[in-house]
């Protein structure tokens, strides 16, 4: 029985890769692609998820979200993902499907949520406004969630600042909604994101790969994630995809995690283990297995795709 999750995405090179790990793993069901402001504006993260989508040829439907988040001004991450957001890479056309929504995500996340037969797997892996905004206008929606599995945060360190992860410092207020509601959640932040680091030599293998290891090759050449050794790549979003198709090389352990809104701290997400929380906070993973995943993972890709 597959799993049908929803992807809330605002792609970004690591997110383009943990889509396409989605789209093509056999124990998952992706419903729907919404996008969020956050690596680069909501009309690059909109076009390179209907450009994937389209170069994929999956009939996929997106729906284009919130620009702005709720309260601060959007900060871009373009000099780690380009302008573009996928660096310098530019998407085969290989059908030009009408594939996006006229409705605003935040619509599309409900009519997905409330038809859909089986509980629905959130994949936020980008600022959470969408998914704020979705608890807040339909809280209704929360009974046929199982759980939400985002990339983002971390118990220490940040990226963007030396105690906030980007994805939680762009967004702090939509985070805090999330984070207090009463729904399960699986927190793949920097603590294990940081662990599964890529290396050139992955890459190499890939690139063999016909066109959906070019486009990886590409995607990572242009990537300047400065938290990261010099020839090895920390693909965040990917995790979370990997969680839900490997969940034993993982281990974590549950939490309540407060996250800061204001100040010099701001996006902070301070992180309280205890065994009545509801969230789990994944802290390691073996890597050398994440790694062979990865390939194995693009490799059937090329297998399924055919180019
Ligand atoms: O901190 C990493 C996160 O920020 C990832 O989701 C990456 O795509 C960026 O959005
Ligand atoms: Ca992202």
């Amino acid at each position: 029985m597959k799993t049908p999750i929803i992807i809330d995405t605002d792609p970004g090179i690591d997110d383009v890769i943990a889509i396409t790990a989605a789209i093509f793993a056999e124990e998952l069901d992706v419903k729907l692609i919404t996008t969020v402001g956050g690596n680069v504006g909501i009309k690059n993260t909109t076009n390179n998820a209907v450009n994937l989508v389209n170069f994929l040829g999956k009939d996929i439907p997106v729906a284009k979200g919130a620009d702005q988040p709720l309260l601060n001004k959007l900060v871009s991450a373009a000099k780690v993902h380009g302008e573009s957001g996928v660096g310098g890479y530019q998407f085969e056309v290989k059908e030009n499907r009408t594939l996006l929504s006229s409705k605003h995500a935040v619509e599309e996340l409900r009519k997905a949520i409330l038809n859909s037969n089986e509980p629905i797997t959130l994949v936020p892996i980008g600022p959470l406004t969408n998914i704020a905004l979705l608890f807040k206008m339909y809280p209704e929606v929360k009974n046929n969630i199982k759980e939400i599995v985002l990339m983002g945060g971390a118990v220490k360190g940040g990226n963007r600042t030396p105690v906030a992860e980007f994805n939680m410092f762009v967004d702090p207020h939509a985070a805090k909604i999330v984070f207090d509601e009463d729904v399960k959640i699986i927190m793949c932040g920097l603590d294990v994101t940081l662990q599964t680091r890529i290396s050139n030599d992955d890459v190499k293998k890939i690139e063999g790969y016909g066109k959906v290891g070019e486009m990886v090759s590409q995607l990572l050449s242009g990537y300047d994630s400065p938290s990261t050794a010099a020839d090895e790549f920390a693909i965040h979003d990917l995790c979370t995809i990997i969680y839900l198709t490997r969940p034993e090389l993982f281990a974590g352990k549950r939490a309540t995690v407060n996250v800061v809104t204001e100040g010099d701290a701001s996006g902070c997400t301070l992180t309280h283990y205890n065994e009545d929380g509801n969230v789990h906070v994944v802290l390691d993973v073996d890597v050398e297995e994440f790694r062979s995943e990865f390939i194995a993972t693009f490799k059937k890709v090329h297998e399924q795709l055919g180019y």
